[in-house]
């Protein structure tokens, strides 16, 4: 993306592959509740865990989502999901434990594993049964130190879906074990072909050992306002409040009153932009299939395509540098 911005500034004219970022604008209500609310000087610091209408609207709208039940207590809003990734992994390990995530995955689990002095696990997600865990191969990278399992499903960067019972399995090792799973749910409402993305929370016993976190910038193409949220265990929704409170505040009090204008309109505008998603996976694929050497899958959620470039015996770096240079 930097070099692509480089060149962009010599007058290049680029199209972009790289971050999850939506090209839409927020929709028109979202910012204009954003903006009246700084005109009514919702300019100041809010309860640290966010404003307590719209954590109960998170609840609500989550458990909705789900089949669950939340209490508005179990939500802590943050600036961003990214900090939710952060403060979870800081409040549920300790130098030296063990975190399982996926890879290829959104590079953020690696780094916020090694701040907290943890060790990283990756596990990987095959290229057959679009992107899926080899559950052997997930069995067989468990210690008497692993203590949480991330997972991302639809996952940024494969597009894949976790099956029902890939969930099944993962929760009974996470109880085997006595681990948590933060479960990065970021994209799921943006799932296609009327499939559906479930979490791991509603696995029998998995309530009260999953941390959910998502955010509003992938489904109401809201990144640059920084709003995402955790839904946790009580005791540890309390923990996290903890970090939040020393470490940003809140998230902004005018963000907070548009992501609450979000979520209490129609949401039309979150099907008119998956539907627009899905038409330009389909064009996508096409056009990706059609490149020789290339294979790709058909994801099913979120907005990426992974292809398979092995064919062509470069490296993914040198593919990337020809691309933009080329
Ligand atoms: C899988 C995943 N999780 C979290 C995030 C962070 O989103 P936010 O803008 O809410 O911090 C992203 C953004 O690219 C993502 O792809």
């Amino acid at each position: 993306m930097a070099r692509a911005q480089e060149l962009e500034l010599l007058g290049r004219d680029i199209v972009h592959f790289e971050i999850g970022q939506p090209d839409f604008p927020t929709p028109s209500h979202i910012a204009a509740a954003g903006m009246q609310a700084i005109l009514d000087g919702k300019t100041r610091y809010t309860p640290p865990a966010g404003l307590p209408a719209l954590r109960q609207r998170i609840a609500a709208a989550a458990g909705e989502q789900r089949g669950r039940h939340f209490e508005p207590d179990q939500v802590v809003v943050a600036s961003g999901s990214k900090p939710g990734l952060f403060f979870t992994t800081q409040a549920l390990v300790v130098p030296g434990d063990e975190v399982l995530y996926p890879d290829p995955g959104f590079p953020t689990y690696e780094a916020m594993v090694r701040a907290a002095r943890a060790i990283p696990v990756p596990f990987p997600l095959q290229g057959k049964d679009r992107f899926s865990l080899d559950l052997d191969r997930f069995d067989s990278l468990f210690s008497t130190r692993t203590k949480l399992i991330v997972l991302n499903s639809p996952a940024n960067q494969t597009g894949g879906i976790l099956s029902p019972a890939q969930l099944e399995h993962i929760a009974r090792m996470a109880q085997r074990h006595d681990c948590s799973v933060l479960s990065d749910e970021i994209y799921s409402r943006l799932v296609y072909d009327g499939g559906r993305a479930d979490s791991i929370v509603c696995q029998v016993g998995m309530a009260e050992r999953t941390v959910i976190v998502d955010g509003f910038s992938k489904t109401y193409a809201m990144t640059g306002w920084r709003l995402g949220y955790m839904i946790a265990p009580l005791a540890l929704a309390g923990r996290l409040e903890l970090l939040i409170t020393h470490a940003i505040g809140c998230a902004a009090a005018f963000t907070q009153v548009a992501g609450l204008a979000a979520l209490e309109a129609p949401q039309d505008c979150v099907a008119a932009m998956v539907g627009k998603y899905q038409a330009r996976r389909d064009q996508m694929l096409g056009m990706v299939q059609a490149i020789p050497g290339l294979t790709v899958d058909r994801s099913q959620g979120a907005f990426y395509l992974f292809p398979d470039v092995s064919a062509w015996g470069l490296s993914a770096q040198q593919i990337a540098s020809r691309l933009i240079n080329q």
